[in-house]
C-alpha cells in the first residue's frame, strides 16, 4: 500500500511517500522560517501562498527520488487540522483533486495524531498500549495510547504550549524565529543552576501544565539582570521547561502502569530534554530528530497506520473540510 501524504498545517511543507509493505519512505520538505523570520513569527496568509508554490514541485520531486508514479499511489494523505485555516486549505484541495483525478482515496489526518504516531517510525517502536508527551508550537498534552484511534487525553496545558513559551522566550532574548532551536542551542554555553525560575505546576497532582508565567518571569530575570549572561539565562529557562515537561511525563507513566514513553513533537528534537529523559530509567521513545518537528512522513504513515486498523476517515465525493480547531480529545479518534 502506497501512500501519499501532505502537510501544510503551518509554516512547513512537508511531501512522503511512504510504501507500508516494504516500509520504505521517500520525503521531502521545505521550511518557511526564513521567510518568517522577518515579522517575528508565522505570517498566515504568505504561509498559505508559499504552500500553494511549493507542494506540487515538492510532490513531483519526491515521486523522483522514489522513482514513483502517482498512478501507483494508493491513498492520498493530508493534514485537515489543527493549524491555519488557509495553510491547511491548500494542502487538503491539492491532495482531494489528486485523488479525485486518480480515482482513489482521500483521508484527513490529525495532525497531533501523526506525531503521536511518528514515534512508531523509528527503530526499536515502541509498543501500545504507551503514553505520550506531544509537545509543539501549539500543544502540551500528556495522553495514553491503546491503539491506533484510540487516545485518552490525561493532561494539556492551561495556557502556553511548551514550544510556543520557548519561542516567546526567545524573542525576549533578541533570538530568531522560531526561538525554540536558537534557545537551546545559546543555552548549550550557559550555567541552567544560574538562575532558578519557577516550575510552574510541578507540583499539582494532575497532569497539566502551564507555561504562560514563565515568560513574565523570563522577563523579569532580564530585566534585573542585564549585565547577566544571555547564555546563562537561556539555560535556566530551558531547564525549568525540561523539569516540568520530565517530571510529569514521568509521573504519567508512574500513575499509568506503563512502560513506554514516547514523546513527540518539536520541541522533541530539544537535547536537554533527550538527555534528561534518557537518564530516567524508564523506556523511552523519540521519532527519528527529522520526524520531531512538522512534516509529511508522518502523516503518509499516520494515514498507512489508520487504514490497516481499519479507522482510515475517508472523504467522500467531492466534499471535504478543514478542521483549524481540532480537539485531540478522550476517546476514539
Ligand atoms: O511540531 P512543530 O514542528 O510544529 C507544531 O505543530 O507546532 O513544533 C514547533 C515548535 C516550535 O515552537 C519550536 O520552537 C519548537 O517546536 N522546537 C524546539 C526545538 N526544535 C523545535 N524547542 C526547543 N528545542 C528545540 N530543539
Ligand atoms: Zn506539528
Amino acid at each position: 500500500m502506497l501512500i501519499l501524504g501532505i502537510e501544510t498545517s503551518c509554516d512547513e511543507t512537508g511531501v512522503a511517500l511512504y510504501d507500508a509493505d516494504t516500509r520504505e519512505l521517500h520525503h521531502a520538505l521545505h521550511s518557511q522560517t526564513a521567510m518568517h523570520d522577518e515579522y517575528g513569527g508565522v505570517v498566515p496568509e504568505l504561509a498559505s501562498r508559499d504552500h500553494i508554490r511549493r507542494v506540487l514541485p515538492l510532490v513531483r520531486h519526491v515521486l523522483k527520488a522514489a522513482q514513483g508514479d502517482l498512478k501507483h499511489v494508493d491513498a492520498i494523505a493530508y493534514t485537515r487540522g489543527p493549524g491555519l485555516a488557509g495553510a491547511l486549505l491548500v494542502g487538503a484541495s491539492i491532495a482531494e483533486s489528486l485523488a479525485y483525478a486518480l480515482a482513489k482515496p482521500a483521508l484527513g489526518v490529525h495532525h497531533l495524531e501523526a506525531h503521536l504516531l511518528s514515534p512508531l517510525l523509528a527503530n526499536p517502536a515502541p509498543n501500545f498500549p504507551f503514553i505520550a508527551l506531544l509537545v509543539s508550537g501549539g500543544h502540551t498534552q500528556l495522553l495514553r495510547a491503546d491503539n491506533v484511534g484510540r487516545y485518552q487525553l490525561l493532561g494539556e496545558t492551561v495556557d502556553d504550549a511548551a514550544g510556543e513559551a520557548f519561542d516567546k522566550a526567545a524573542k525576549l532574548l533578541g533570538l530568531p524565529y522560531p526561538g525554540g532551536p536558537a534557545l537551546a542551542a545559546l543555552a548549550l554555553d550557559g550555567d541552567r543552576e544560574r538562575f532558578k525560575l519557577p516550575r510552574p505546576m510541578a507540583k499539582s497532582g494532575d497532569f497539566n501544565f502551564s507555561f504562560s508565567g514563565l515568560k513574565t518571569a523570563m522577563h523579569h530575570l532580564l530585566k534585573q539582570n542585564s549585565a547577566a549572561s544571555q547564555a546563562d539565562i537561556a539555560a535556566s529557562f530551558q531547564e525549568a521547561i525540561v523539569d516540568v515537561l520530565v517530571t510529569k511525563s514521568l509521573a504519567a507513566l508512574r500513575d499509568s502502569g506503563l512502560e513506554d514513553l514516547v514523546i513527540a513533537g518539536g520541541v522533541g528534537a530539544n537535547a536537554r530534554l533527550r538527555q534528561r529523559l534518557a537518564a530516567s530509567k524508564a523506556r523511552i521513545y523519540f521519532p527519528p530528530l527529522e520526524f520531531c518537528t512538522d512534516n509529511g512522513a508522518m502523516i503518509a504513515f499516520a494515514a498507512a497506520l489508520r487504514l490497516k486498523a481499519g479507522v482510515g476517515n475517508e472523504d467522500s465525493g467531492l466534499s471535504f473540510s478543514v478542521r483549524p480547531r481540532w480537539e485531540f480529545e478522550q476517546g476514539n479518534l
